[in-house]
């Protein structure tokens, strides 16, 4: 995959690309569908950043994603990094399904109890992904592929211990626990619920910094 591509200015897509979402938020790229050597491939283009000063952390987030992709590469539960192209531009392997939040989940559905599991392997190569949600979430067929790792964060070895380490694992598999609570109606077991809050020192963050807001808002 090269540059040229890429639409010239992904804001005005030509009709044969298949735009998945538009980029309107801060710091959001415009994800599409490019047909590459008769392939579907994904695109997530930063370029409406181009010569701005967001482009600097735009170009991280690719980095970042890229890197992180490249180092799950042959897993089945996230895509292929295709490349990365000119710096604000990712290109990704399609996968097929559709999001978690889309799809008819049976009652006999094992997806969850797969999705755990992907999650765990990943803690356990050192990487959590820290923006777990039905839309970051693919089934195709019936195994759920995580995408977005645009927050994802890896951890050296002997730094998994720190318990801001640790909360992120825990507030991973906390996202896994609610889109099931969320899309099925099952809730956590006791003991699932007793590892899954958050400790008092998040709560404690989080109270302090909705009080700061609240008062910021009120001027
Ligand atoms: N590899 C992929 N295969 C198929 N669809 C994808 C793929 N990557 C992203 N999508 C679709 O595009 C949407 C946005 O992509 P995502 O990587 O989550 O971007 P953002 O960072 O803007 O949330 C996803 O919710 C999904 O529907
Ligand atoms: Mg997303």
């Amino acid at each position: 995959m090269n540059a040229s591509t890429l639409p010239r200015d992904p804001r005005s897509l030509p009709p044969d690309v298949r735009l998945l979402k538009r980029g309107e938020r801060f710091l959001e790229p415009d994800v599409y569908v490019l047909d590459v050597d008769g392939r579907p491939a994904v695109v997530k283009d930063y370029g409406r950043y181009r010569r701005t000063p967001l482009s600097l952390p735009a170009r991280l987030l690719v980095r970042r994603e890229a890197r992180v992709l490249d180092r799950l590469r042959g897993w089945r539960h996230a895509p292929a990094l295709l490349g990365t192209i000119g710096g604000l531009a990712l290109g990704i392997e399609f996968i097929p399904g559709q999001t978690l939040g889309e799809v008819a989940l049976d009652a006999g559905s094992h997806v969850f109890q797969q999705l755990r599991g992907a999650v765990a392997s990943l803690h356990a190569a050192g990487i959590t992904h820290n923006d777990l949600h039905p839309a970051n979430v693919l089934v195709a067929g019936s195994t759920p592929v995580l995408i977005d790792f645009a927050s994802a964060m890896r951890t050296p070895r002997w730094l998994r211990w720190l318990p801001l380490a640790r909360e992120l694992r825990r507030s991973d598999l906390a996202n896994v626990a609610k889109m099931r609570q969320r899309l099925t109606g099952q809730g956590p077991s006791a003991r699932e619920a007793e590892l899954l809050a958050p400790p008092r020192w998040v709560d404690a963050i989080r109270l302090g910094w909705k009080r700061v807001y609240r008062r910021l808002k009120r001027g």
